[in-house]
């Protein structure tokens, strides 16, 4: 492979896994990331430019001699960095505008199911609190003592979801959600069947045309242990082959996959970057929760730390339409990441406390620490700068080895404040 230069766009611990992934290659020159964070700093170099100024991050690519830009986050994927980039000849990782619409819009997504005959939960939408509260009562989700889930239509950051357990939750939910997430994001809102059954993520590297799968995700979206408390950004990850057996993954590829990817083609958007499936695995077989057009925060650390091939080489695969032509090669066994997260989060967290342990924490084999929310005080020390601050992340013979060693490093760090569940992946 000749050498590239690499451009990734975001700051979380999603990315800091996606430049540790690519500083692992053997055919990377220069990473750069916009606009990264501390602990991103110490495989990349930083650069200040925000993940919305699309035509910013054009320049900066032109101005560096940058070979592919991959795309953490679905905010520039919205706003249509890909077509930018493309649209100036260059290579770039990720979401077309028009494919981004699968996860800018919760009813975009839904109707493109319906379309394609893609199983989920059955929906309306509603242009107005008025009119989702007048389909509740008209019982089409069923009584007043129902479970119904209410969604703002647009991108809320993981905060436009509830799943209420009844009408009346339901309601208050429908009228407090333009206050939770702005006007924009909850223009329209999506009312669904509410679903039971075990959740999974599978996320696919995708190239138009054929596809990747990574192995099977589970991702702790609550703040407290047994799955209490609010929601969050994700708490904690493991990736598990058992969590799908071959039967649900051949329904998987069958009932979800192989129509999305023909629906996107045919509907003038061929699937190009990394498709991401949040699934409810229900008595009556796998149901599409969302799309996200981009990789899970924090399901790629786990992921990548089990990534064997050359994160360049499947770039150059899926900008290229050659997926089909490589072996992806994953590490055997499990993988755990735990979130180390501020008092407060996912409310507003404090900041600015000193990080202990690091060091030592790095030095147990098997782990590694991906940084989300980090900051350098004057003496040059971590301090916290975010909600989320830290993935400690291992790779295992088996699920228990995986978070044993895990949990390990978790061990040795410490700041005011800091807290994590300690139930990832049980
Ligand atoms: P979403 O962002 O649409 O994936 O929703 C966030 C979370 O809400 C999901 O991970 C599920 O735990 C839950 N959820 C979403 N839709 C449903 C549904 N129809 N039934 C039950 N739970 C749901
Ligand atoms: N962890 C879920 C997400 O990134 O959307």
């Amino acid at each position: 492979m000749d050498m590239v230069n690499i451009l990734v766009v975001g700051s979380g611990g999603r990315e800091h896994a996606i430049c540790h992934a690519f500083s692992r290659s053997s055919a990377v020159s220069k990473i750069l990331c916009a606009n990264g964070n501390a602990g991103i700093a110490d495989v990349a170099e930083l650069v200040d430019i925000r993940p919305d100024d699309i035509s910013a991050l054009a320049d900066l690519a032109e101005k560096r001699g940058i070979d592919i830009t991959f795309v953490g986050g679905e905010t520039s994927l919205a706003l249509g960095i890909v077509d930018e980039f493309e649209k100036r000849g260059m290579r770039i990782v990720g979401a077309s505008k028009a494919a981004a619409r699968l996860e800018a819009s919760k009813s975009f997504a839904k109707d493109f199911m319906r379309r394609h005959g893609i199983p989920t939960a059955a929906y309306r939408t509603a242009n107005a609190p008025a009119e989702a509260i007048e389909i509740l009562r008209s019982g089409e989700f069923g009584d007043e003592n129902a479970p119904v889930v209410v969604k703002a239509d647009g991108l809320a950051a993981g905060k436009g979801v509830v799943v209420a357990a009844d009408r009346n939750e339901a309601e208050a939910a429908i009228n407090e959600l333009e206050t939770l997430v702005g006007a924009d994001a909850a223009a329209s809102i999506v009312l669904e069947e509410c679903l039971f059954g075990r959740e999974v993520s599978l996320i696919m590297f995708c190239d138009g045309e054929n596809y990747a799968l990574m192995p099977p995700t589970r991702d702790h979206k609550r703040i407290g242990e047994g799955d209490t408390g609010p929601n969050t950004g994700g708490m904690g990850t493991i990736t598990d082959d058992r969590l799908l057996s071959k039967e649900q993954t051949e329904e998987i590829v069958e009932t979800v996959i192989e129509p999305t990817l023909k629906g996107c083609k045919e509907e003038g958007f061929p699937f190009k970057g990394i498709l991401f499936l949040g699934l409810m695995m229900t008595d009556r077989g796998p149901k599409v929760l969302e799309y996200n057009v981009r990789f899970g925060d924090p399901e790629t650390q786990s992921i990548l730390v089990r990534l064997e091939t050359d994160l360049v080489e499947i770039c150059e695969a899926m900008i290229g339409g050659r997926l089909n032509e490589i072996e992806i090669k994953w590490k055997e066994g499990n993988s755990a990441c735990v979130i180390l997260a501020s008092e407060g989060y996912p409310g507003k967290a404090r900041t600015g406390d000193i990080i202990n342990g690091l060091d030592d924490a790095a030095e147990l084999s098997d782990v590694t620490i991906f940084h989300a929310g980090t900051g350098r005080n004057a003496e040059g020390g971590f301090v916290t700068a975010g909600g989320r601050v830290l993935g400690v992340t291992a790779v295992g013979d088996d699920l228990d080895n995986a978070l044993t060693k895990a949990y390990e490093g978790v061990s040795n760090i410490s700041w005011l404040g800091m807290k994590y569940r300690r139930d990832i992946g049980l």
